[in-house]
């Protein structure tokens, strides 16, 4: 292996992809500089703090052990791009809510600064997800114009998109075999060479538009698989069916004689709602520059469904309400839950927010909680006294622990549970005396 302490590795952009990036280029002996336009972040990470807040096994070990070592800096002075062999480009990259084609407001503006400063012989990768022909549409010609070079002759460019999940950032870079599309293959080969020093997975070599189909189809392909789930729930719930028992069958078909570990039939979980930077927007993505030519139906539809289900959830609710003979106006809601995912501190595009609107617009009382958001932080048993319903939207390990006899003594008369994650018990949670519904099993 060469000697990385000769090399420098630029990150631009860090946030839940690019900060855990820089530390493991940093631990694998880089010297590693981090661009992000946020100065505050930057001088928080020149601090050695860890700026995500969710549980992320190992993170904070390595930041402490990278921040010793002292090969990693951040900073707000693009013209320090000059001074990078590599640079990874890992800023967001939404839709707009209007009509949910990408803005690149801040693809477009890192990779002007990038194209101004790069030296020559720069590798440049880009680990956003972005639509299908953004490397040849956006990336490659903005590169071009500002720095007056050509790819693949006066510097290589590739994409190398990102496998991660919060909660596992480190895990899923580290071992997630990973797609390399090179501008040219020259270009891919020195990716591969690169990322060899922290991804023990598989590298697999191939050209930028099969890599940029392949990230934003394979997001798309679990938002779709979730609106088959979500879907299921529905019908289950207009059956009388436990949608989880219905899952758990349907994933059990295979030959008892059958050797292969993999099940025939992977039904994915339904929920509250699907949220983060990625899923709600990779599908639009996906389909942005051919929708006029293919008109793509069931992706935009399985958006819809996902978007449906926080909205679902205040259906239930509403049904609880009515069951436990209370009337809307006098319940006392806490909502438990605001980052999308469990155990995560990242709440963006969370499925609480629309539902917290709909409680706003029917004149519900509530309060939210969750532990890993500064501004919904709370002792949870005090925020239970004297509320009638709970509403889980997020499946923090917090929740998994409740006890109901507690919950019972904190709260009003046949309290409510609706259950967005499957962590109550409904035989249970009724026996007790609580209103229960849960997604896919009322
Ligand atoms: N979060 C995930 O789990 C995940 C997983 C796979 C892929 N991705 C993709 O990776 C990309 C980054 O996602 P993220 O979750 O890390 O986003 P993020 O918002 O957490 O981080 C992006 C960072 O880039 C910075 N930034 C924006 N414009 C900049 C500029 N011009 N120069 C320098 N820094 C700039 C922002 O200030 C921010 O700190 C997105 O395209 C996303 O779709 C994310």
């Amino acid at each position: 292996m060469s000697d990385n302490s000769k090399k420098i590795v630029g990150i631009c952009g860090l946030g839940y992809v690019g900060y855990p990036v820089a530390m493991l280029f940093a631990d694998a002996g880089f010297d590693v500089i981090g661009f992000d336009i946020l100065e505050d972040r930057v001088k928080k990470l020149n601090e050695g703090e860890n700026p995500i807040k969710g549980q992320e096994p190992g993170l904070d070990e390595l930041v402490e052990k990278v921040f010793e070592k002292g090969n990693f800096r951040a900073t707000s002075d693009m013209s320090e791009y000059k001074l990078a062999d590599y640079i990874i480009v890992a800023v967001q990259t939404p839709v707009a809510e209007e009509n949910k084609k990408p803005t690149y407001e801040n693809l477009k503006s890192a990779l002007k600064s990038v194209g101004e400063n790069m030296k020559k012989g720069v590798t440049v990768i880009i680990e956003s997800t972005i639509a299908p022909g953004t490397m040849e549409h956006v990336v490659k010609p903005v590169l071009e114009k500002e720095s007056g070079m050509e790819a693949g002759k006066d510097f290589y460019l590739a994409n190398c998109p990102e496998r991660l999940m919060p909660g596992h950032l480190l895990e899923n870079i580290r071992y997630y075999n990973r797609v390399i599309g090179g501008w040219t293959p020259e270009s891919a080969k020195v990716v591969k060479e690169l990322y060899k020093n922290v991804v023990q997975g598989e590298l697999q070599e191939t050209d930028c538009i099969t890599a940029e189909i392949v990230k934003a189809g394979e997001n798309t392909y679990r938002d779709v698989q979730i609106a088959f789930a979500n879907e299921m729930a529905l019908l289950c719930e207009a059956y009388g069916a436990n949608v989880w028992k219905v899952r758990e069958f349907i994933n059990n078909c295979k030959k008892v004689t059958d050797t292969r570990p993999e099940a025939l039939r992977q039904m994915h979980y339904p929920g509250a709602g699907v949220g983060g930077h990625c899923i709600p927007k990779d599908s639009w993505l996906l389909i942005h520059e051919v929708r006029d030519i293919v008109n793509p139906k069931l992706i935009p539809i399985a958006r819809h469904i996902n978007d449906f289900m926080p909205l679902h959830m205040y259906e239930l609710f509403e049904d609880a309400v009515k069951e436990s003979g209370k009337s809307i106006k006098d319940v006392n809601v806490l909502v438990l839950g605001y980052a999308y995912d469990a155990n995560s501190d990242d709440d963006r595009n969370t499925p609480s927010e629309p539902l917290m609107e709909k409680l706003k617009e029917n004149g519900v009382k509530f309060e939210v909680h969750d532990s890993f958001i500064k501004e919904y932080k709370g002792e949870i048993w005090k925020m239970l006294d004297g509320k009638d319903a709970v509403i889980l939207m997020t499946g923090h390990d917090e929740y998994k622990a409740l006890n109901y006899d507690d919950m019972l003594k904190q709260m009003g008369n046949r309290p409510i549970i609706i259950d967005g994650r499957n962590i109550f018990d409904k035989e249970e949670a009724r026996e007790k005396g609580f209103v229960y519904k849960g997604i896919g099993n009322v």
